[in-house]
């Protein structure tokens, strides 16, 4: 008896728990059965016929939904935000729009250290409710795991702050990973290499409190030395390493994190081909963030060659207050689809398998597949491919997450 069955699905999903270069997702009519979180049934349909209602295999269930041919998919994984900040930055948009650069607007005092200032003056019960509201819209648009990244504290008080935010989210049951990014930019009145120390001293601290360690490494903020330092460090002490690398300038920050074995190098817009043949051969996931190229209005990561040459690549949504204000993972498929040339199916496997990789959650999230979290979005499209011809609306009839039971 399952607890869940949804039936007369149109059922699209990649496979097994490893990265995929390019895409292998499934497409079949069939049911999903639910048992305590857990997918426990899939029913298939021999024969692929879209839209069409399925009789094959259907268990018995305490509660019935039927997707009456809608498109099934696993729940969305956004694997690369700043989740928890005080503030917005409405202020310098016009700023961006005139052309200022987003470097110039951080050395100014600007940008991530405006929401600095912001996030230390704003109390640990107002971040949480403002997390907590995007986190629900998430759901509501389809994402049903979300990696958050500190950042915007600087000091070790205001990090511990967005941290404990994180851990309050995961104990009421969000699936949140969280990643500690001491070092985003470096604060006023202080040189990079002090404050690395300062950063690498406060590993131990908030080891219970992240799982990952990320670094903003670019010009005018922290080196590819700095970078290394700091995370060898955290390396040793168990964390899994990521890097905000080769974003606006190639300091080389991605052939750093396939040298020291990071889980992932995020943004990658100026990778060059050697940086993506190093990355592939290394196993680095490659997350990419398209809303944030859209936005900066800055050329895209070399998505389609990274593919080419065997590089995994996951696609987030890099949500901020600064470079992303945009937490909707369903639009950043659509314009990681149209400007990058990639396949309906190529995204589908970016924000969902690989995505999961990018977190190290491959084994419960990502794909559906019997003894996997029943983390599943029932959307209001036919087949795979209305998701991404259709965009600006909120295509999910119904998200479904293992902690609602
Ligand atoms: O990933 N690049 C560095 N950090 C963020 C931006 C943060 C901000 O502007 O507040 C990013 O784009
Ligand atoms: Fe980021």
């Amino acid at each position: 008896m399952m607890d869940l069955l949804i039936k007369n699905a149109v059922i699209a999903t990649p496979k097994g728990n490893a990265p995929v270069v390019g895409e292998n997702v499934k497409i079949f009519n069939g049911n999903i059965g639910i048992i305590n979180g857990k997918i426990a049934h899939i029913g298939e349909e021999v024969q692929v016929k879209q839209g069409v209602a399925c009789e094959a295999n259907v268990p018995k269930a305490r509660k019935v939904i039927d997707a009456d041919g809608r498109l099934v998919t696993p729940g969305l994984v956004d694997s690369h935000t700043h989740l928890v900040f005080g503030g917005f930055r409405q202020h310098e948009f016009s700023k961006k729009i005139e052309g200022i650069p987003y470097l110039d607007i951080l050395k100014a005092g600007g940008g991530i250290l405006s929401t600095v200032e912001a996030t230390r003056s704003t109390s640990s019960e107002e971040l949480y409710e403002k997390a907590k509201g995007f986190l629900q819209t998430m759901r509501d648009h389809g994402t049903t795991t979300v990696e958050a990244k500190s950042g915007y504290g600087l000091d070790f008080e205001t990090e511990m702050k967005q941290l404990k935010v994180v851990k309050r989210l995961q104990n009421e049951g969000f699936n949140v990973i969280s990643t500690f990014m001491g070092a985003h930019a470096v604060p006023k009145n202080k040189t990079a290499d002090d404050f690395i120390n300062e950063v690498i001293e406060s590993l131990p601290k908030v080891k219970d409190y992240a799982e990952f360690v990320d670094i903003f490494c670019e010009e005018g903020v922290f080196t590819v030395a700095q970078s290394e330092k700091l995370l060898k460090e955290a390396k040793k002490l168990g964390f899994g390493i990521k890097i905000h690398a080769d974003e606006i300038n190639n300091l080389g920050g991605s052939t750093l994190a396939a040298k020291l074995g990071a889980i992932s190098a995020e943004h990658l817009i100026e990778a060059n081909e050697k940086d993506i043949e190093e990355m592939s051969k290394a196993g680095t996931i490659a997350i990419l963030l398209p809303a944030t190229s859209f936005y900066l209005n800055k050329p895209y990561a070399k998505a389609k060659t990274m593919i080419k040459k065997g590089q995994a690549i996951a696609i987030a949504t890099d949500f901020n207050p600064g470079s992303s204000p945009n937490f909707n993972l369903q639009l950043t498929m659509n314009i990681a689809c149209i400007k990058y040339r990639l396949t309906p199916k190529e995204v589908l496997t970016s924000v969902t398998l690989n995505a999961a990789c990018g977190i190290n959650r491959a084994d419960s999230i990502g794909t559906i597949e019997i003894g996997k979290n029943a983390d599943i979005v029932i959307w209001n499209a036919p087949d795979l491919d209305f998701l991404f011809y259709a965009y600006g609306s909120n295509k999910v009839y119904k998200t479904i997450t293992s902690f609602e039971k």
